[in-house]
């Protein structure tokens, strides 16, 4: 399989970069971030599930799990007469994932494995497949889907919900913010991955020959010197310091990561302003349709 693209300089030059380099890596503290980022944006995605009809006693595949912060979410609203299955090509974070579900109780019920989503085969139907933050690492999103969504029973749900990273802001305009988002928006374009898969998502439904899906967006939005949201954005930064470094876009020293919290935090607080978090757009489609 070809994994390199072309990136195009607004300069004009051109350089090929391989995308089989997962952007944010694997190491412990992009695990973390992961929880970090699970608990500020679970309110968000449990409305999508419940929006979707997500139920006790479903069956549910979730894809691109990570440590498994949307399984167990899901797990939750199936409960024990139900079951997930989370499919994640990490095998760290597959682990990870299943010491969480020991620790919550969880484990008879949400289970995970590993696998890449371009060749996973299940071995059973479900009534929803589901995921977060994935679809825009993939590179054919809605041939995955369409896939997948054979391992439907009739009428099933399948609902994701992905950001729009670029439409995210701090309200008045901010230079160190603005810096630090151009930062990520860049490292994962560069990268090869979509940074407006939320904008995506109802193209990729109708490409994937799923019904029209319902769709809700939302964000956070965050202020004063208390928010955990700028400890959200530093760890991103600190995950994405890699690809940065490897596309060109900053450097360890210039991005300052040890205090880079902070400093987001004080500049934010000495402007009165808010952070607008990227938006959270969920789409579904399910048998009550
Ligand atoms: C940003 S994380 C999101 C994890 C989880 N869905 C959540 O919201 O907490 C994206 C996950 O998708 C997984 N992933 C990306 N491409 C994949 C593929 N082709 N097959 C399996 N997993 C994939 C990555 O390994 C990573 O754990």
């Amino acid at each position: 399989m070809d994994t390199s693209f072309v990136e195009r300089r607004p300069d004009g030059r051109t350089k090929t970069l391989d995308t089989r380099q997962y952007t944010l890596g694997y190491s412990e503290g992009e695990f973390k971030r992961l929880q970090l980022q699970g608990d500020f944006v679970r309110d968000l995605t449990e409305d999508v599930l419940r929006r979707a009809g997500l139920k006790q006693g479903m069956h549910v595949l979730d894809l691109g799990c990570g440590v498994g912060d949307v399984s167990l979410l899901a797990g939750q609203l199936v409960g024990p007469s139900g079951s997930v299955l989370g499919i994640d090509r990490s095998q760290d974070a597959v682990e990870a994932a299943e010491r969480r579900a020991v620790e919550a109780g969880q484990c008879y019920w949400v289970r995970f494995a590993s696998a890449d989503l371009a060749s996973f085969v299940p071995e059973r139907k479900f009534d929803a497949i589901i995921g977060r933050l994935v679809l825009m690492y993939l590179r054919e999103p809605a041939e995955t889907l369409r896939r997948l969504a054979g391992f439907l029973r009739p009428g099933g749900i399948v609902a994701f919900q992905e950001m729009s990273m670029p439409f995210a802001r701090s309200v008045p305009t901010t230079p160190l913010f603005t810096q630090v988002l151009g930062w990520i928006v860049r490292a994962f374009a560069r990268t090869g991955f979509e940074t407006d898969m939320g904008g995506k998502l109802f193209s990729t439904y109708l490409a994937a020959g799923l019904p029209v899906p319902q769709m809700i967006s939302g964000a956070r939005v965050e202020g004063g010197g208390e928010s955990l949201g700028f400890e959200y954005i530093a760890q991103t930064v600190r995950s994405l310091i890699p690809a940065m470094e490897r596309t060109g876009i900053t450097t360890a020293a210039e991005i300052g990561i040890d205090d880079l919290a902070d400093r987001l935090r004080e500049e934010a607080v000495a402007h009165g302003a808010c952070i607008m978090f990227p938006p959270m757009t969920g789409a579904w489609i399910c048998s009550q349709q």
